[in-house]
């Protein structure tokens, strides 16, 4: 197993895409293709690959005049969960963010990924919300 950073124009980002979508869209009956995906260009996107499959993925939206950044599209195939790979795909994350000057990094968790979040170190910051139809939470980690 690797992570790898990629960009939109790799061929893991399509992989990446397809993940997302089984993962975070197609159980809400949403689609990930109907999203207008043209700022993912601008993210720094990370994914766990094993014999060229994509397994995993996470993005950061960096905001570099601010020193934050936001991580966005976080999942790890179903086959793999609780065996370290969500948090390792944060550690690279988070090792970019770091060496780019980023020393906070925000994030909306649904509800079932609030206790994964708190165990690498997010605390929740906001009162919950609606997106993508289910309730949300904001957390946040300082890197410095
Ligand atoms: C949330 C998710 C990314 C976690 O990925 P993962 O590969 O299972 O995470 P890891 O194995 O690296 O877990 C790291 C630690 O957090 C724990 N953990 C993982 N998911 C957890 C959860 N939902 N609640 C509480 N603890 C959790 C693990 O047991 C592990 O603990 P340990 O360090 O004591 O062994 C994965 O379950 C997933 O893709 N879920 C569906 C998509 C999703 O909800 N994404 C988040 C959107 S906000």
């Amino acid at each position: 197993m690797d992570v790898k950073q990629i960009d939109t124009s790799s061929p893991f980002y399509l992989q990446a895409l397809s993940l997302r979508d089984a993962i975070l869209r197609k159980p809400l009956n949403l689609s990930i293709y109907e999203e207008n995906l043209s700022l993912e260009k601008l993210e720094i996107h990370f994914v766990l690959t094993q014999e060229k499959k994509v397994l995993g993925t996470v993005s950061l939206v960096p905001i570099y005049r601010e020193n934050k950044g936001n991580l966005r599209q976080m999942a790890t195939h179903e086959t793999i969960r609780g065996m370290g790979f969500g948090k390792l795909l944060v550690k690279k994350l988070e090792e970019y963010a770091m060496n780019h000057s980023i020393h906070s990094i925000r994030l909306h968790a649904r509800y079932h990924a609030i206790g994964f979040y708190k165990k690498i170190g997010y605390k929740i910051v906001s009162k919950p919300f609606e997106e993508v139809g289910i309730p949300h939470v904001a957390m946040e980690k300082a890197l410095i």
